[in-house]
């Protein structure tokens, strides 16, 4: 038996036992006369220790030899320690070790293997295995284990069947570009790895399925970044027969479940925002209710004094950040400078202070008088004290460089708390979107999208498309959108009207989605459904940013894996198998 107890379990009540214990050495501390082990494994942490002069010399040699990371069994009696350490929850006893078998040895570890570990990003990448020794690594698969089984138990107990759609499907053109891997059978033909099992769900709610869900694994080749993966999970479900309010009410439902279980959080209803709010007040589809700073429309006080960035600009919109009136001139220049790098595009800041002795302080001052600022204060709703941040130009453009103004101001006042949890809907989100660069129309979800009925007309009127609403709602949490879904057309003239919408023409859309369309005739029910970024959602309730550290083995922000080395090359012979001609001296070796 290798061992009768984990490396966190044993504690003072088993004093004098006799026990068998198997981990990786943390660290040896040789003072000498005394010699200890931390022994580790996924449970814990336990001390062996030894005493010259006491211990057999063969014991005391043998731990001398033990580098870091080294596997050993140790065998020995449970002893309480006479320097106890509350930190730890084996800490008042400790190993009167007996006996080793060094099970491995291990090469130096590259960082060390501890909460702060000493490695970066990219070494931890390359070592992942070893970093997945660290417990926060751990911890975070563990949540992601806890927060997987709840939401399987929580669904399942709803009826919902888990089923699983196929990896290997056709490539469809809209939405993110997809991953495709050559049929060797069908030379010059490729299969594409799913976006989504989207066509697949709704195939099953022909197939009278009526609640499924699945934990799934969804491929996009798309820019990386914190809170994206090339390959991620979702949650993805989808029901027959509900109405939007069935829809949100179950996965409000799910998701109020995973925050009692997990944090102890009990939520009232979340609070909802249709789109046009989020992006008026907020600048966002998925903004952060963790704290206040609505945006404030300035143009009725803000035109007509002589200032021309203003009386040019569509719209002149700010936000008040409390308490912030003696912000220096640095902080001042920083805020502008912040809001002028490309990333946000803004041409500049205008401030007002409302000083604390009611007088104010602007950088448009000669502009404005002291009785036109308060009437700037008035809509800000601001009070002594307060500094006021405006920006201006293109509406929305500007709305969107205002939300990262805002966030910044969030970041820099501590008002976004990754411990605090700020749930909301945002419902009626636009059916579609006009793209500049190919001058037509996208579906803003998808193609499967319902406009909302009362809308529905404004489809055969092409100047009012951009005013669809369409039954589409995402759910966010903390500013990151951890969810979509939307109710689907389950009507085949309906559906043909969207694809005409988006440009296909009859020949096209049989060719992309025939295979859906035909099985609309068949009686498809009225359905809707959501999926969750299960990755993002972990990430969120361990109150981290980036989603990496809660998938196992993740890919850098190339789209690598740096410890396997993929992707690579083909081999000659593999290529030639699936009758694929590359110029090979484009290849890396
Ligand atoms: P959508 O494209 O909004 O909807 O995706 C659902 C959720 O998946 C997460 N997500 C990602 N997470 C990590 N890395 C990525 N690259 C990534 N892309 C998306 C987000 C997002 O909210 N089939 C529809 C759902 C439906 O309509 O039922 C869909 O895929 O949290």
């Amino acid at each position: 038996m290798y061992r009768t107890h984990t490396c966190g379990e044993l504690r003072l009540a088993n004093a004098g036992q006799e026990v068998t214990l198997s981990g990786w050495v943390q660290r040896v501390r040789d003072k000498g006369a005394l010699i200890w082990i931390d022994l580790r494994d996924r449970y814990g942490i336990t001390q062996l220790f030894l005493q010259d002069g006491v211990s057999d010399p063969k014991l005391i040699e043998q731990a001398r030899s033990f580098g870091r990371e080294y596997v050993l069994q140790a065998k020995g009696t449970v002893v309480e320690r006479e320097s106890k350490n509350p930190n730890m929850p084996t800490g008042e006893i400790e190993i009167k070790v007996s006996e080793f078998n060094l099970l491995n040895a291990s090469k130096v570890p590259p960082f060390t293997i501890e909460d702060e570990s000493d490695g970066g990003d990219d070494l931890r990448m390359k070592y992942r295995y070893l970093d997945l020794r660290r417990n926060p690594v751990r911890r975070n698969l563990e949540l992601r284990h806890n927060m997987a089984i709840l939401v399987r138990n929580y669904l399942s107990n709803l009826n919902f069947l888990e089923i699983e759609t196929p990896f290997l499907i056709k490539s469809t053109p809209e939405g993110a570009r997809d991953f495709v891997v050559p049929s060797r059978m069908n030379p010059g033909e490729f299969y594409a790895l799913p976006q989504s099992p989207q066509q697949y769900k709704q195939l099953l709610m022909v197939a009278g399925f009526d609640r499924y869900f699945q934990i799934v694994r969804c491929f996009r080749d798309e820019d990386l970044r914190a809170d994206r993966q090339p390959e991620f999970t979702q949650i993805d479900c989808e029901m027959s027969f509900v109405e939007q309010e069935d829809v949100l009410n179950t996965f409000e439902g799910l998701a109020k479940h995973l925050f009692k279980e997990i944090k102890g959080i009990e939520f009232d209803k979340f609070p909802r925002m249709t789109w046009h709010d989020a992006m008026k007040y907020y600048g966002s589809d998925k903004p952060d209710i963790r704290f206040g700073m609505k945006f404030v429309e300035l143009n009725d006080v803000a035109k007509g004094k002589g200032f021309g960035l203003f009386d040019g600009a569509e719209l002149v919109v700010g936000i008040n950040a409390e308490g912030c009136a003696e912000y220096t001139r640095k902080q001042l220049d920083q805020l502008t400078e912040f809001v002028k790098r490309p990333q946000v595009g803004a041409g500049g800041m205008v401030y007002i202070k409302y000083n604390a002795d009611g007088t104010f302080k602007s950088s448009v001052d000669k502009f404005y008088t002291a009785d036109d600022l308060k009437k700037f204060a008035d809509k800000f709703g601001a009070k002594p004290g307060d500094l006021m941040l405006i920006l201006c130009g293109p509406a929305m453009k500007t709305r969107k460089q205002l939300n990262e103004l805002r966030l910044e101001m969030g970041n820099q006042l501590g008002l976004r708390n990754p411990q605090k949890f700020a749930p909301l809907w945002v419902i009626d989100f636009p059916l579609l979107e006009w793209d500049d660069e190919t001058q037509r129309y996208y579906a803003m979800h998808h193609p499967f999208t319902a406009p909302k009925p009362e809308d529905e007309y404004l489809l055969d009127d092409p100047s009012k498309w951009g005013e669809i609403r369409a039954n589409a709602y995402d759910i966010v949490m903390n500013g990151s959108e951890v969810g979509g879904g939307s109710i689907r057309i389950h009507d085949r003239v309906l559906q043909n009207k969207m694809f005409h919408t988006l440009g296909f023409t009859d020949e096209q859309a049989q060719e992309q989605f025939g295979f859906l369309m035909g099985a609309f005739e068949y009686g498809a029910p009225p359905h809707a459904g959501l999926a969750f970024g299960f990755d993002r959602l972990c990430s969120i309730f361990a109150g981290a940013d980036s989603i990496r550290d809660f998938i196992a083995f993740p890919k850098n922000n190339s789209g690598r894996d740096v410890m396997s080395g993929s992707p690579a090359p083909l081999a000659k012979e593999q290529l030639e198998e699936l009758e694929i001609k590359l110029d090979l001296k484009d290849q890396k070796a």
